[in-house]
């Protein structure tokens, strides 16, 4: 049977992109096909500044909202990363798999420490070495698939180098895994910014829809989304980026088929961003009302988790005991 993993990382609140890229997929086919594990990737959350609370906060959240969305404990299993060793004892042997020149190009690390670089800011040691993490969580569970946005493919594709080496040095022990991302929706760009990506980090949130934004808000930050100089409706990412990202939105909203096609049905903006608005809401509303009854009784929510740990830990731990073994690291007796 398919394994499928996939993770999110909770540094800020959910949004639309991280739905239309990753989740609405694990809720619509990747939970029912395969054998499917997620995870609140929280580890990660401390790569970046953080506030120990705001990180608690936010992984309960998280996992409430993936339920909320639809992940269904009794197909998948849905955990948070720190409760299962396995990534953190993984997570070295990665490290001692990936060379330095390998970290350094990941373009999510460039971009973050020339940032840091130019406020005169330093970045912590763990935003280099997170993608021997990310590995980690990937190769434990010998993964076949990872679900995920355009974004993260370059770090699913060293999670692939990382393992055909480490196999190739050691002996067959990885799954070797591949990045597949949905048709429309992988990557959902800032309403105001639309050469950038919708992030969840942003100080500004005009820009990004939050899966737990009021509805009214929604529909405006929707109506004043940046478009672009022209004034018909067609479907070009490179010279009406703004244009295409609603109808990217509108079309993986359940707006219908293919973004290039659903150009043709509109002349004018404003209907564009009031249909895309009304989708938008249609998905959002059950979700927030699900939201509120699971937050409403959070042991629930901590029941799955505990749950999903364990699943996950039987899963994981013999595939890092025959790493560790792999590696010459003598075993405990
Ligand atoms: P994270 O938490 O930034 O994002 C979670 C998922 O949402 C996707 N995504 C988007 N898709 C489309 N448009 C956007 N604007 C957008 N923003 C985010 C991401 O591609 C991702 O699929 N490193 C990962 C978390 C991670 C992980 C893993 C993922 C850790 N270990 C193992 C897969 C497998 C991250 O930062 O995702």
């Amino acid at each position: 049977m398919t394994t499928i993993f996939s993770g999110i990382k909770p540094t800020g609140h959910l949004t639309l992109g991280n739905y239309l890229g990753a989740v609405s997929r694990w809720v619509g086919i990747d939970q029912h096909r395969a054998d499917a594990l997620f995870s609140v990737v929280d580890l990660h959350a401390l790569t970046v500044e953080h506030d120990p609370a705001r990180v608690r906060r936010l992984s309960r959240q998280t996992a409430t909202l993936l339920l909320a969305a639809g992940l269904d404990p009794d197909v998948c299993t849905l955990f948070v990363q720190s409760h299962v060793d396995e990534h953190a004892r993984l997570s070295f042997l990665m490290e001692c798999v990936a060379t330095d020149g390998e970290l350094r190009r990941m373009i999510q690390y460039r971009e973050k420490s020339a940032r840091a670089a130019k406020s005169g800011e330093s970045v912590r040691f763990s935003l280099l070495s997170y993608p021997a993490l990310m590995a980690a969580d990937i190769l434990a569970y010998r993964t076949d698939e990872v679900p995920v946005g355009e974004d993260q493919r370059q770090h699913v594709e060293l999670a692939r180098d990382l393992a055909v080496r480490f196999n190739h040095r050691y002996g067959q022990t990885f799954t070797v895994p591949r990045a597949v991302a949905p048709q429309v929706g992988a990557r959902v760009m800032d309403l105001q910014d639309p050469t950038g990506k919708m992030g969840k980090s942003h100080a500004d949130g005009s820009g990004v829809i939050y899966l737990l934004d009021d509805l009214a808000a929604v529909r405006k930050k929707i109506m004043r989304a940046v478009t672009d100089s022209g004034r018909d409706v067609v479907y070009d990412r490179a010279e009406r980026p703004g244009v295409a990202n609603l109808l990217d939105i509108l079309a993986a909203c359940g707006g219908g088929g293919d973004p290039a096609a659903l150009a043709a049905s509109y002349d004018s903006y404003g209907a564009l961003k009031r249909d895309t608005a009304e989708a938008v809401i249609e998905v959002l509303r059950p979700l927030q009302e699900r939201h509120a009854k699971l937050a409403a009784d959070p042991g629930e929510v901590e029941g799955v988790l505990r749950a999903g740990a364990g699943r996950a830990r039987s899963v994981a731990r013999p595939v890092v005991d025959a790493a560790y073994a792999a590696i010459g690291l003598l075993p405990a007796v």
